[in-house]
């Protein structure tokens, strides 16, 4: 049996595990991880591919993350807020299309408090009783997040985006701390959210090492949800001219985060489907069973630009739901819209 066998067991591996099951392409080829963690995968999920409806409603943001479009020194980028109502109705209108999980993401907006955000999280709640929240709006108290599960959120993404803290602090200015990030995360799960975490692949300054730790770190935090996506330079940033993160390694981390978490929900992302034309499905077939269609309003799609080229119609468009349907078909997979709770 080797380290791969052992980590799907159940397992924990160390760093130095993981860093060769990451770096050695011989002993474990892409092919092989593929494989395994779609055989898993399909016996704790089946091929359904859980679709989750995304409202992006607000781009202001506070911080000033070196690799994101939206980072408070970028003057270009154009900023919006949807209003409560706006977003009420924006959930209201993916309920008919039959969504029943909404992600409320956004930049970190002091606007947002809980003065604001609580109300808002129960008028969705009380519209659409049956529907899971989701929310992904960064750091906060520890209250904060407790008034807002209290209020019925039911699910919270926060990536950790790089579990080694010096590489931490080259993705981020100085006011923002990888232990504060930490303590979000912990606070998450204890308070009793379906948590997420995850990382990008290919920033400035990753290696295998730092991929290494952000599996020993996900196997000890055991997040209900991993999300994982390459690094797109955005053109107003300081990484603009950095290389893209690699299509093929993300595709290899989905897979080996899908065979040491059976459980996790694992979504093939927007950036993944924005870097390779058949990113998409080539993320379910490493391994992952969530896909985000867009149901921001139109108007403000095109302006949440977190990276270039962000992939805005086709299969990321919830308000077309019939063909992203179809191409799911069309490779084995059924798109549902149940609430697809995580599952122990
Ligand atoms: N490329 C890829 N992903 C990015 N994110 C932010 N900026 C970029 C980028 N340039 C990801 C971060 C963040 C999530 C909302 O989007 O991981 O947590």
């Amino acid at each position: 049996m080797d380290l791969i066998d052992k980590a799907a067991e159940g397992a924990a591996l160390s760093k130095e595990e993981w860093l060769s099951v990451i770096s050695d392409k011989e002993k474990y080829p892409d092919e092989r991880l593929r494989n395994m963690a779609s055989s898993i995968r399909d016996s704790v999920y089946g091929r359904k591919v859980y679709l989750r409806g995304l409202i992006e409603f607000t781009s202001y943001c506070k911080n000033d993350c070196l690799y994101c479009g939206l980072r408070r020194s970028n003057a270009r980028a154009e900023r919006y807020r949807l209003s409560p109502d706006e977003i009420v109705s924006t959930c209201v209108h993916g309920y008919s299309l039959g969504f029943r999980t909404f992600v409320l993401q956004g930049g970190e907006d002091p606007w947002w408090r809980d003065e604001r955000l609580v109300p808002l999280v129960k008028k969705i709640r009380s519209v659409c009783p049956d529907a899971a929240i989701t929310l992904s709006v960064g750091e906060r108290s520890d209250e904060s997040y407790k008034a807002l599960r209290k209020a019925g959120a039911d699910r919270y993404l926060l990536r950790h985006e790089t579990a080694d803290r010096e590489h931490y602090s080259r993705l981020h200015p100085s006011d923002m701390s990888f232990d504060n990030r930490m303590r979000c995360l912990r606070t998450l799960k204890r308070i009793g959210y379906q948590t997420g975490a995850g990382m990008m692949i290919g920033t400035p300054g990753s290696s295998f090492e730092t991929l290494a730790s952000d599996m020993t770190f996900l196997q000890d935090l055991r997040p209900e949800m991993v999300g994982i996506g390459p690094f797109i330079p955005h053109h107003d940033t300081p990484f603009a001219s950095e290389d893209r993160g690699s299509v093929a390694l993300t595709l290899r981390m989905l897979s080996i985060v899908r065979i040491a978490l059976p459980h996790v929900l694992l979504p093939s992302t927007t950036a993944l489907a924005t870097a390779s034309s058949d990113g998409q499905i080539a993320g379910l077939e490493a391994g992952a069973n969530v896909v985000m269609p867009n149901i921001t309003p139109m108007g403000e799609r095109e302006k949440y630009l977190l990276y270039d080229n962000k992939k805005i119609s086709d299969e990321e468009d919830g308000d077309n739901l019939s063909s992203i349907m179809e191409r799911f078909r069309r490779a084995g997979y059924k798109g549902s819209l149940e609430r697809g709770d995580f599952r122990a």
